[in-house]
């Protein structure tokens, strides 16, 4: 009998989605760009994902319809009341690794692709961040030790304010983890490059949602509170929506990454 042999295996993964944008933007483009850049898989992280705010199990559950296989989450993790509970019952997305061990969720989820064996976690930063995590680095050796051996791509996402603290994780992991990608800023960088060790590596995936906003919200708003520092709501913005991240490719065989490419298109 004939064997298919995968020859590479292509993950496109998102950066924060913000809000309805984002979502719609998901629901109405997402097969076609899986058709078009030859995606295998996709990863998004969706803790903005209602509201620019965390995200409830309907838009967990639509996003993962519209063919995001594994979401992702960060600081905003608990922002909808109930999710704590609905998260349990949500096996492909993926909670912060380094919160108390007792918090409900995965904190590591595997995919299969066509044989291959790809497990996604993430871990947040500590500096800047209002929410309190243990040690990124202790938390991601562990994740190697108790799952390491059974993953053939080992995806590893930073959710941090500060570079330094991402890039710091990048060089520790260097060829212990297939991937390393930065996600929280809502910002793309442009130094996305494989490390020299093997791993695949990029500060930060951008945003997936409105740009012309402030990091995803209306402006006005945003500018009215930062000069006057009187609190105001902070709508989702709706205009220039546009789908940001990585296409990471690995060689079929080896499973080592073989090219990481920034990914950017816009949507309306
Ligand atoms: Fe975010
Ligand atoms: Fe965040």
């Amino acid at each position: 009998m004939e064997r298919k042999i995968q020859s590479s295996l292509r993950i496109l993964y998102l950066g924060d989605l913000v809000g309805r944008p984002a979502r719609e933007a998901i629901v109405a483009n997402l097969d076609g760009i899986r058709r078009t850049h030859g995606i295998d898989v996709v990863v998004a992280n969706g803790e903005n994902a209602t509201s620019g705010a965390g995200i409830t199990r309907a838009h967990a559950e639509l996003l993962h319809h519209a063919g995001v296989d594994a979401i992702t989450l960060g600081d905003h993790v608990w922002d909808r009341t109930g999710f704590d509970v609905d998260i349990d019952g949500l096996p492909y997305v993926c909670r912060p690794a380094n919160l108390p061990r007792i918090c409900p969720g995965k904190n590591f989820v595997t995919i299969e692709n066509g044989g291959t064996k790809i497990g996604i976690c993430l871990v947040l930063g500590r500096n800047f961040m209002k929410i309190h995590a243990s040690c990124a680095f202790e938390a991601v050796e562990n994740l190697l030790k108790n799952n390491g051996e059974n993953i053939d791509i080992f995806l590893v996402e930073v959710h941090a304010e500060a570079t330094s603290e991402k890039i710091a994780l990048g060089w520790n992991f260097d060829g212990k983890v297939s991937a390393i990608v930065g996600t929280h800023t809502h910002v793309q960088t442009a130094d996305e490059r494989i490390l020299p060790n093997g791993t695949a590596y990029i500060t930060d995936l951008g945003m997936c949602g409105p740009h012309e906003s402030v990091i995803g919200r209306e402006i006005s708003p945003v500018l009215y509170s930062m000069k006057f520092g009187i609190p105001q709501r902070f709508d989702v913005a709706t205009n220039d929506v546009r789908l940001n991240g990585v296409v990471l490719t690995f060689d079929g065989n080896s499973k080592r990454a073989v090219k990481i490419a920034r990914f950017s298109e816009k949507i309306s």
